[in-house]
């Protein structure tokens, strides 16, 4: 399994503090934001990792994390992004990188308590197809929210205004190799973007997208108010838990 983690776009919800920086080099508590979703493909045993970045600042990865000795790695891999094409078009440019393989693919500004291993096993134990990872939240309608019938996802909508479920989408997503034809097949939406709901959709046509619930807590960190929240939440686990920082 290969991990992917998306660290494009311009944070153009968070100016000024991305004015002259990448969202993902911003702090949350004690280290930088894309610190997290290392630390999470690591432990869930993931040691070939791509960063997509893009926008300013994008030579700062390098300055900051270089070939990841500090998260145990032998080496890591960077692309960048032109432009803010979208969640999908970044993992456009990981085709090569993938293989073939089957990849675990998480957004740069999430965060995650859980240890994500168990998801990532039963993904494996699939025979095909895509696996996401659900949260409960009390604001869905920001986010890519599934609606439900029994525990079968049948569709997935980015940012509904009445949302048809209090769930939201998690920016952790698991796919097989079909993913790049489904990225292939995308038009823009409404907001200029390749939306990886749309991806996720696709498997849900093929009967073939699977999920799991979080336990633990999960945060976006993409806004004022998420990036207060995930500092937060990460200073009250580091205090619980000083030795096993999420
Ligand atoms: C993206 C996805 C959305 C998902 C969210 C998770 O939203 O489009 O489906 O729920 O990440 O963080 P964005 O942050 O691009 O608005």
């Amino acid at each position: 399994m290969k991990g992917v983690i998306l660290a494009g776009g311009l944070g153009s919800r968070l100016r000024p503090l991305t004015k002259i920086t990448n969202k993902h080099l911003l702090p949350i508590y004690d280290r930088p934001m894309i610190y997290y979703p290392i630390q999470t493909l690591v432990k869930a045993g993931i040691r070939d990792i791509m960063i997509v970045t893009g926008g300013t600042s994008a030579g700062d990865f390098l300055r900051l994390l270089g070939n990841g000795a500090e998260f145990g790695l032998k080496d890591i891999y960077y692309t960048y992004q032109e432009g803010e094409g979208g969640i999908a078009d970044a993992l456009k440019l990981c085709e090569h990188f993938a293989e073939g393989h089957r990849i675990v693919v998480i957004l740069g500004d999430n965060i995650v308590e859980d240890d994500i291993h168990p998801y990532v096993r039963a993904f494996e134990a699939q025979d095909s197809g895509a696996r996401i990872l659900l949260k409960a939240v009390d604001d869905p309608e920001r986010f890519g929210v599934p609606e439900l019938d029994g525990d079968r996802i049948v569709r997935i909508e980015e940012k509904p205004q009445h949302p048809k479920s209090g769930y939201a989408v998690t920016g952790i997503y698991m796919y097989d190799r079909r993913v790049f034809d489904f990225c292939r097949k995308l038009v823009p939406s409404g907001r200029g973007e390749l939306e990886i709901t749309d991806v996720n959709n696709h498997y849900v046509k093929e009967g073939d997208l699977h999920y799991d619930v979080l336990n633990g807590w999960w945060t976006d960190a993409g806004t004022f108010d998420s990036l207060f929240r995930a500092g937060q939440l990460v200073a009250g686990a580091a205090r619980e838990r000083p030795d096993q920082l999420p």
